[in-house]
């Protein structure tokens, strides 16, 4: 019974729990794969970067300490998470350099090319269509703009029994098929591991 809550949890925070403790959870537990894809993103200062489903906002902060020139935009389907981060990073929202947004990766709320990166990390298993949600983050790249895409291995996952009609894990030729479907052309994948997890981390150009 534990386990299913949180597991809701997870799909869809609510309450107090889901505000005050899920995205810190996420900012910890995550740190590693987060700390990887900032790495990937080479962000520079006058970068134009987008996060999809930034959660605890973890990846979010390295990336506009580095992008005070450029912009950073950040979306997460949860209302939730986007309050939290709307409340926790206000000054910089409030100097333009933020920009945030209760949307889903299917559904981008921003116009084609616009931006130079892109980045996301344990998020996909909750998207409600994978292909789609890469279509669109291929669409707000600019020409030869990147996307890293950050999740913990399946096996790992189905070993933990992370489970929930809300949620669909992926093989990494899953995702890697998915990607060549949106568009994407580059790709390379590498493994890496942490305490907790395998986890892959893909670039992918357009
Ligand atoms: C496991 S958390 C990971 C958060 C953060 N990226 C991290 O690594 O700590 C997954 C996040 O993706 C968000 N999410 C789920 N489905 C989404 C979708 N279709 N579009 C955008 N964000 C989504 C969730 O609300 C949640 O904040």
């Amino acid at each position: 019974m534990i386990k299913k809550y949180l597991s809701n949890q997870l799909v869809r925070p609510t309450g107090l729990v889901g505000k005050h403790l899920i995205g810190r959870l996420w900012n910890r537990h995550n740190r590693a794969l987060n700390e990887s894809t900032f790495v990937h993103l080479h962000a520079l200062n006058n970068d134009r970067i987008l996060e999809v489903g930034f959660g605890g906002g973890y990846l979010l902060k390295k990336i506009f300490s580095v992008v005070s020139a450029g912009a950073v935009a950040g979306v997460d389907v949860s209302p939730i998470m986007v309050e939290q981060a709307r409340k926790k990073l206000r000054k910089h929202i409030d100097s333009g350099v933020l920009h945030l947004h209760q949307s889903a990766a299917e559904h981008l709320p921003f116009s084609a090319a616009c931006f130079d990166k892109a980045c996301s990390v344990n998020s996909i298993f909750y998207w409600t269509d994978l292909t789609a949600g890469l279509i669109e983050v291929y669409r707000v790249l600019r020409i030869n703009g990147f996307f890293v895409l950050t999740f913990t291995g399946k096996a790992d996952l189905n070993k933990r029994g992370f489970s929930n009609p809300g949620i669909r894990t992926y093989a990494n030729e899953e995702v890697l098929a998915a990607l060549r479907q949106a568009g994407f052309r580059y790709i390379t994948i590498e493994q890496a591991q942490d305490a907790h997890r395998t986890f892959a981390m893909v670039k992918a150009v357009k």
